[in-house]
């Protein structure tokens, strides 16, 4: 029986969501099998059991600094739970998609900020096999699925990356995720995955 992967996200906008969307589709091409978990749509009574898989990848958008409210909560949540499973063997992964790390030179500053900490303030940055943080979208077109108040905030967010030396089209859904970067991510858990380790 292949072995499984829950990957489990927060997404407000989007991006996190087709982020674990494309993470599941590698999984199976590593001839894993994943089962996505949207964490703002499924109540926590719903959430499946973490005993019944190998491995564990949980993601986030960021929103003024924040993690989502559901995301969080499962973090909180399972911390004890996971670490627990980690030493039965679960690989774990952790990642988030965010502005910061779109910009040249703060992908390390995205990684501390946006994952460390809140590793950190869960107790769980000795659980965790691997870490990363992803870019995330900027969609400034008319059709945004956010409020007003929203594009204002990212309208400014834009500013800043700009003169940051991040291009961005005004009008436009700006794409900042490398998706090599996230495939590598994903071929790298499941090698520890299959490895059983
Ligand atoms: C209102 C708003 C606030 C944001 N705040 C931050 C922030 O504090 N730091 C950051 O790096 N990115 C920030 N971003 C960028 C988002 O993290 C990025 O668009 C991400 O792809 C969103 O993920 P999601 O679509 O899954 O929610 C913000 C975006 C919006 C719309």
């Amino acid at each position: 029986m292949p072995k499984q992967i829950l990957i489990a996200y927060g997404s407000r906008y989007g991006s996190t969501a087709e982020i674990a969307r494309a993470m599941a589709e590698t999984f199976k091409k590593e001839g894993l099998e994943p089962q996505v978990l949207d964490l703002e749509q499924t109540k926590q009574k719903q959430w499946p059991s973490l005993t019944s898989f190998d491995g564990l990848v949980i993601g986030s958008g960021i929103k003024i600094g924040r993690w989502t409210r559901q995301a969080t909560k499962f973090l909180q949540t399972h911390a004890d739970e996971i670490k627990t499973l980690k030493s039965k063997g679960l690989i774990v992964g952790v990642f988030v998609s965010c502005g910061l790390a779109s910009t040249p030179g703060k992908q390390d500053e995205a990684r501390q900020t946006y994952v460390k900490k809140i590793l950190d303030d869960v107790s769980m940055s000795g659980a965790v096999d691997i870490s990363d943080a992803f870019g995330g979208v900027y969609d400034l077109s008319s059709s945004s699925p956010m409020g007003f108040l929203d594009k204002r905030m990212l309208s400014l967010g834009a500013k800043q990356m700009s003169k940051d030396g991040v291009t961005l089209t005004e009008g436009a859904r700006n794409d900042l995720r490398d998706w090599d970067q996230i495939r590598a991510f994903v071929e790298h858990f499941a090698q520890l995955v299959k490895a059983g380790i």
